[in-house]
């Protein structure tokens, strides 16, 4: 396998790459409809006038020399399309309306379903949390049809890989996908293995349909590494951030990728506790939230008090870095990765952003699932780590797909696990339970895929 750039060469590349993709949504805001030869015309005529013009130019004509097939940003958000002239369809802007005819599936029928997102078997009683579909404004998501998917994905392998929000949405699309199955021993895991939380790899076959969804656990996407020689006592392991999962190979044939990241880069999860423990800790809900610690977003001055896993760049530890920073880094190796691993004319990509979560109270250590959505996103519907994700995406050289589910998870404080979990004495404001949430995410993903038909799906 190619080796990837290292580290340090790679984020240069990428500022480089942004600075360029800056100036030239300048330019194009600048020339409003006019086409590229009128920049260069009329732009020479200015070059000897600033020197800072002649700088923006130098770069934007060496941008274009680079990258010629350059693409606008807007291409990368394929949506379907508009009913009206006026309104323009965002498929991820919108509100939840109750609709009797949902759920799609019943858990308790669907063996890929895990226990502990079942919440109706755990002991729920409220159902109204499971009637809510997702209306995006000016537009709307395809009825979902089973069988019409999987006659569609005929043949294909869809690879979800990410922490257990991940896992929740391949759960989710496999039981909604076996509603269109009549025989569902048709349907089995590879190995036969049991859903668990740690596994590294689980792959469903549906073989009357010759189609696989597969999932790979890799909750922080780049990998994790050994303590480097002479690095101080706190330090038990790295995330190198230069270096993405060695497991990647077994990916880059799929035809729909879809990833996230998100929950595991807290202070908590990394310097607070030691790698065997980062393999093995449950992921239990009270360390999984991003928001219940502001303090990781901005800095480290306390950063001494903690020891476990620090981050590494190339050779060298970046133990004052924070999260977020080193968030865009792992991020920016998932870039280059798929720019330079993935056929994108043959893989559809995605990344979907942050999973809103419910914690409250002072502490954000309390979780009170309501019974019906809130009817305002107070706040949860940005994330610094959605931020950083579509910031990164927008600067891709290739079609990536944002699945910017933050804002729609930011009202349904009805639909997280709460109690009805398989371990009750632990509350749950960061999973969803199934059917839910997780199901919405998979119908957008379908009808972006069908939308996408003729280009990505051949
Ligand atoms: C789901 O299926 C189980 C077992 O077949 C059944 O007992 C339960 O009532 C069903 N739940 C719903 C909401 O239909
Ligand atoms: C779409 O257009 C049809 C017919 O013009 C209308 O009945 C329907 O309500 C519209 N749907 C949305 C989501 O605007
Ligand atoms: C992808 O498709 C484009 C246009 O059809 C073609 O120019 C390009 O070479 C293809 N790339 C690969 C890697 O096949
Ligand atoms: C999608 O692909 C199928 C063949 O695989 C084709 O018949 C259909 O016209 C394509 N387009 C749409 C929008 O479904």
């Amino acid at each position: 396998m190619k080796s990837m750039a290292s580290g340090f060469n790679w984020s240069l590349f990428g500022h480089i790459r942004s600075m360029f993709s800056d100036i030239f949504s300048f330019f194009n805001k600048i020339i409003k409809g006019h086409g590229k030869f009128w920049v260069f015309k009329s732009f020479n005529g200015l070059v000897a006038s600033g020197s800072l013009i002649s700088f923006l130019l130098a770069f934007t004509l060496g941008y274009l020399y680079l990258f010629p097939k350059f693409q606008p940003v807007t291409e990368s958000y394929p949506v379907p399309k508009s009913n009206n002239s006026v309104g323009e369809c965002n498929i991820f802007e919108g509100r939840w309306i109750r609709d009797e005819s949902y759920p799609l599936y019943n858990s308790s029928q669907c063996p890929f379903a895990e226990r502990g997102f079942n919440c109706l078997a755990n002991g729920r009683k409220d159902r109204v949390y499971t009637k809510w579909r997702w209306k995006p404004k000016n537009c709307d998501i395809p009825r979902f049809n089973a069988r019409r998917i999987l006659e569609k994905l005929h043949g294909k392998r869809v690879v979800f890989v990410g922490d257990s929000l991940s896992r929740t949405q391949w759960e989710s699309m496999i039981c909604m996908l076996m509603t269109g199955v009549d025989d569902k021993k048709s349907v089995y895991e590879v190995n036969g293995n049991q859903i668990t939380k740690r596994i590294r790899f689980l792959g469903v076959r549906f073989s009357s349909f010759d189609l696989r969804i597969d999932f790979y656990r890799s909750v922080f996407l780049v990998q994790p590494g050994p303590m480097p020689r002479r690095s101080p006592k706190r330090v038990k392991s790295t995330l190198r951030l230069d270096k993405f999962d060695d497991i990647s190979n077994e990916w880059i044939d799929a035809d729909v990728l879809i990833f996230n990241s998100g929950h595991w880069w807290t202070r908590s999860k990394l310097f607070e506790i030691l790698y065997d423990e980062i393999l093995r800790e449950e992921e239990v809900s009270s360390v999984l939230d991003f928001s219940r610690d502001p303090s990781t977003l901005t800095s480290f001055s306390t950063v001494e008090l903690y020891r476990g896993c620090y981050f590494q760049v190339g050779g060298s530890l970046k133990l004052g870095m924070p999260t977020t920073t080193a968030f865009r880094a792992a991020l920016d190796t998932w870039a280059s990765w798929v720019e330079n691993m993935i056929n994108t004319n043959r893989t559809s990509v995605f990344f979907r952003t942050f999973e809103s979560s419910h914690w409250s109270g002072r502490n954000r250590n309390s979780c009170k699932v309501t019974r019906r959505p809130s009817s305002e996103s107070k706040g949860r519907d940005r994330s610094p780590i959605s931020d950083i994700i579509i910031k990164v995406v927008k600067r891709m050289a290739v079609p990536v797909t944002v699945m910017h589910v933050t804002p729609m998870g930011a009202f349904r404080s009805d639909a997280h696990v709460g109690t009805w979990s398989d371990n009750p004495s632990v509350p749950d404001c960061s999973h969803w339970c199934l059917p839910g949430v997780p199901d919405t995410w998979n119908e957008i993903l379908f009808s972006l895929l069908l939308s996408k038909n003729e280009t990505s799906l051949r």
